[in-house]
C-alpha cells in the first residue's frame, strides 16, 4: 500500500524542533507517511523567496494535507504573514481551535473540566490585508465581512458541532457597534441556526465574552467568531487550559486542510530544545482524525494524557524539566505500552 503523503512546513524558531518531535512520535506509533518538506516564513525569506512561496502553496494544494510549524512574521516592513497568505490562497476558511483541560496540568481552571472549541473565520475581517495610507498621517485597514464567507463558516460549525456531539454554538461579535459588518455576520449566524435547530444557538458580545471566559468558562461549548476576535480569544482560551504549549488547531477548507498549533515561533526559547511539542502533536492528532486514523489518534491522545497526569516528564512551560526530546520519547514509550498500532 502506498504511504499517505503529507506536506510539512517545519517553520521558524521552535518550529523545526517541535515538528521533528511530532514526526518522530507519529512514525514511532505507526503512521507511515511520505513527508514532503516545504519552505515558508522567515526561512523562505532568507532564501530569497516570499514568506509563502507559490511552490509551497501549489504543493499543499496537490497533496491536500499539511502539518505546519509556526512561522515568524516580522512586524511592520514589507513581509506579509505566511499564515494569512496560505489561508487565503487555499481558502482555508475555518480555523478550529479546541481548548481542553488536561489532567495534571496546572492552570487557572485545573479543577474544572473545560472542553471548548473555538471556530475562527480565517480569510476575511481585518485580516483581509487591505491597508493603505490616504495621507502620510492616516492609516486605514478595511474590515471585510461577506454573506458567503459567513454562511459557509456557520454551516461548517454546526456540522462539526453535531459530529462531535456538541450541544451549543455561541457566536461572538460586536454588532452593537459595527452594525453593518458584525450585523451581517450575526444575521447569517441565525439563518444557519434556523437550519440546525437540534443545536442550541445564541450570541454574546466579544468584550463580555472575554470577561465570562476568564470567570466562568465552563458555561461555553462551541464559540464561533470573526478572524480578529478568534485570534485573540483562542490565545486567551489556551491560557485557561495551561498555556500555548498545549493548544492545537486545524485550518479547514473544502479541498485542503493545514494542521498547526495556535502558538507562534517562540523566538525566546528557540534552539534550546525545551519547547513543548504537545500543541503541534495534538494538531497532528487532529490530522490523523481527518485522515480517518482514529485508533492511532486515540492512542497518542491517551499517551499525552498519561504523560501529563504522571507529571514526571513535563516540559518547562508546564513546570517540569524535560526537554522536547525527552517528552517525545516518553509519549512514544507510553504509547508502545498500549500495544502495537494496527
Ligand atoms: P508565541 O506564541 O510564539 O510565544 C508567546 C509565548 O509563549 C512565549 O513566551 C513563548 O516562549 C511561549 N510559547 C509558545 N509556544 C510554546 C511552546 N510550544 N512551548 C513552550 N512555550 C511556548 O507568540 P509571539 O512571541 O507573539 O510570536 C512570535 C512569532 O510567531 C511572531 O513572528 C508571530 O508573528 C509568529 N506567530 C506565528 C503563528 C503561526 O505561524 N501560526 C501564530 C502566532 C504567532
Ligand atoms: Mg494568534
Amino acid at each position: 500500500m502506498s504511504k499517505t503523503r503529507v506536506a510539512v512546513i517545519p517553520g521558524d524558531g521552535i518550529g523545526p524542533e517541535i515538528t521533528q518531535a511530532t514526526i518522530d512520535i507519529l512514525e514511532a506509533t505507526g503512521f507511515e507517511a511520505e513527508w514532503i518538506y516545504l519552505d515558508a516564513g522567515l526561512s523562505a525569506i532568507e532564501k530569497g523567496k516570499s514568506s509563502m512561496p507559490q511552490e509551497t502553496v501549489e504543493a499543499i494544494r496537490e497533496i491536500k494535507v499539511a502539518l505546519k510549524g509556526p512561522t515568524t512574521t516580522p512586524s511592520g516592513g514589507g513581509h506579509t504573514s505566511a499564515n494569512v497568505a496560505l489561508r487565503k490562497a487555499l481558502d482555508l476558511f475555518a480555523n478550529v481551535r479546541p481548548a481542553k483541560t488536561l489532567p495534571g496540568v496546572q492552570g487557572p481552571f485545573a479543577d474544572k473540566h473545560l472542553d471548548l472549541i473555538i471556530v475562527r473565520e480565517n480569510t476575511e475581517d481585518l485580516y483581509a490585508g487591505i491597508e493603505y495610507k490616504p495621507h502620510p498621517d492616516v492609516a486605514q485597514s478595511i474590515k471585510v465581512i461577506t454573506r458567503q464567507g459567513s454562511s459557509r463558516l456557520f454551516d461548517y460549525t454546526f456540522k462539526m458541532a453535531r459530529e462531535q456531539g456538541r450541544k451549543r454554538v455561541t457566536v461572538v461579535h460586536k454588532a452593537n457597534i459595527m452594525k453593518l459588518s458584525d450585523g451581517l455576520f450575526l444575521e447569517e449566524f441565525y439563518k444557519a441556526a434556523a437550519k440546525n435547530t437540534d443545536i442550541k444557538a445564541d450570541d454574546i458580545i466579544v468584550d463580555n465574552c472575554c470577561m465570562q471566559l476568564v470567570t466562568k468558562p465552563e458555561q461555553f461549548d462551541v464559540l464561533v467568531t470573526e478572524n480578529l476576535y478568534g485570534d485573540i480569544i483562542s490565545d486567551l482560551c489556551a491560557g485557561l487550559v495551561g498555556g500555548l504549549g498545549l493548544a492545537p488547531g486545524a485550518n479547514i477548507g473544502y479541498d485542503c486542510a493545514v494542521f498547526e498549533a495556535v502558538h507562534g515561533s517562540a523566538p525566546d526559547i528557540a534552539g534550546k530544545g525545551v519547547a513543548n511539542p504537545t500543541a503541534m502533536l495534538l494538531s497532528a492528532v487532529m490530522m490523523l482524525r481527518h485522515l480517518g486514523r482514529h485508533e492511532q489518534a486515540d492512542r497518542i491522545t491517551n499517551s499525552v494524557l498519561r504523560v501529563c497526569s504522571d507529571g514526571n516528564c513535563l516540559t518547562v512551560d508546564l513546570g517540569g524539566h524535560a526537554s522536547t526530546e525527552e517528552y517525545a520519547r516518553e509519549v512514544v514509550s507510553i504509547s508502545r505500552g498500549q500495544g502495537a498500532v494496527a
